[in-house]
């Protein structure tokens, strides 16, 4: 028998960052060696996304519970993967995917499956000895993450004070993943003080960005962004350049009008397009996220085609790491990058293959965090498995962000001179 086989699979529901339930699940091998995954779940889920099991049974958890999906581990996939080999992620997946045999994984939940596949990944690394980005990723697994950090986090990660949901900041002056990270430390804190400045209460939402109170305009997060940069003695767009994430399928509406709320503000994607490419010229701004809604492909496009040149654009809910939504992308010139979630898509090697697709296309990937995380790390070894080149993981405060900023810390100083970081020149791919 290979000491590397599945002895064991135990499932339970544990809660994440917001109290929401999710899945865990642990994997122990024939040799005694153990894995364990723990999957995120998202606030703002993209229509397009793999389905999220949950047992909607309002009386308990506000419907959120998730013993279906455990359920399904115990029953359904357990049976089917005992003496299976832990090392063999490809077959194990493929096993998964079949079980379920859907498009979406409406069958088993791809929350149930992904955490069977991390925690197959995590106890392949530990049965062969060697860290989950190497067991992922190889002998040349070893470019740190320039990181994509939230500082002021709104729309449904704060009760929708602001449209926009995440005001963020790229260190693309840093010479090493952990300066660029004491850097982003010291704009938050001095973010902090502009904050108090202006009197403005001072909470953190979701992701550990501040709570955007009072506002009157969306642009407002970015002048405070802008100040918080300055007041920490960085010159903005140099040595720290915005990001964005807009979530704008949160305010689309099938009409195809962009409906700011909070400005009490109506656009069409013409006008709505004018006013993003306004704010591009004002502020830093090195990067965007779902500029445009996920159903508004031509939006999408003619976005690309004004500031597709000259910043990264990129796809969360309308690419939702599915190839073929990429592929379609890629084909029509929408974009230049794509957003990298494991539970958009519910299995180890589906997200590998969307990185590979990814990069073989010329674009760029950001592999991401949700808004409900835990402690796991398994998307920063993912990150660096693959060279993806960029991580973002929301703010860096509360521990389930913390978790995965100092695992790269960590792994930056196992890979000691053999790390490579590209800081800011990794925009250079795509900006021309
Ligand atoms: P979500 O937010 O996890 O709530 O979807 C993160 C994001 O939109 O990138
Ligand atoms: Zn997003």
């Amino acid at each position: 028998m290979n000491k590397f086989n599945i002895k064991e699979v135990k499932a339970r529901q544990v809660f994440d960052s917001r109290s929401v339930p999710t899945v865990e699940v642990e994997v122990v091998l024939e040799c005694g060696v153990y894995g364990r995954g723990t999957v995120p779940s998202g606030a703002s889920t993209g229509k397009f996304e793999a389905l999220e099991l949950r047992d909607n049974d309002m009386k308990k958890l506000n419907g959120k519970s998730v013993y279906k999906a455990i359920e399904n581990i115990k029953q359904i996939i357990a049976p089917a993967i005992i003496g299976m080999d832990a090392t063999n992620q490809v077959a194990v997946d493929r096993k998964l995917i079949e079980l379920d045999g859907s498009e979406n994984k409406s069958n088993l939940g791809a929350n149930s499956i992904l955490a069977v596949s991390m925690a197959v990944a995590w106890a392949g690394a530990n049965a062969n000895k060697i860290p989950l980005y190497r067991h992922l990723g190889g002998a040349n697994a070893k470019v740190l993450p320039i990181p994509m950090i939230q500082i002021i986090g709104g729309g449904a990660h704060a009760n929708n004070t602001t449209d926009f949901q995440d005001y963020l900041v790229v260190p693309v002056g840093s010479k090493s993943f952990s300066e660029g990270y004491e850097m982003v430390v010291n704009v938050y804190n001095a973010t902090k003080k502009i904050f108090s400045k202006y009197k403005k209460p001072l909470a953190t939402a979701d992701e550990g960005g501040f709570w955007p109170t009072k506002f009157n305009t969306n642009e407002e997060g970015l002048k405070l962004l802008l100040e918080g940069i300055e007041e920490s003695g960085y010159e903005p767009g140099k040595d720290i350049a915005i990001a964005l994430d807009i979530a704008s399928s949160e305010f689309y509406e099938e009409d195809g009008m962009y409906r700011l709320s909070l400005e009490n503000r109506n656009m069409n994607r013409i006008e709505y397009v004018d006013y993003l490419c306004q704010l591009i010229e004002r502020y830093p701004i090195v990067s965007i996220e779902d500029a445009m809604a996920e159903t508004d492909w031509e939006g999408s496009k003619l976005l690309t085609e004004k500031v597709g040149s000259k910043i990264q654009l990129v796809g969360d809910d309308l690419f939702t790491t599915n190839i073929s939504r990429i592929q379609k992308g890629v084909k029509i010139g929408v974009n230049n990058s794509v957003l990298i979630k494991m539970n958009q898509i519910g299995t180890i090697t589906e997200t590998l293959d969307a990185i590979d697709f990814t990069k073989n296309a010329g674009y760029l990937p950001v592999v991401s965090a949700r808004s409900g995380e835990t402690e796991d790390t398994t998307i920063v070894h993912l990150a660096i498995a693959t060279n993806a080149g960029q991580l973002k993981v929301g703010s860096v405060a509360r521990s389930e962000r913390t978790a995965k900023w100092n695992e790269v810390i960590r792994i930056e100083e196992d890979l000691q001179d053999n790390g490579v970081y590209d800081g800011g020149n990794i925009f250079k791919r795509i900006i021309k």
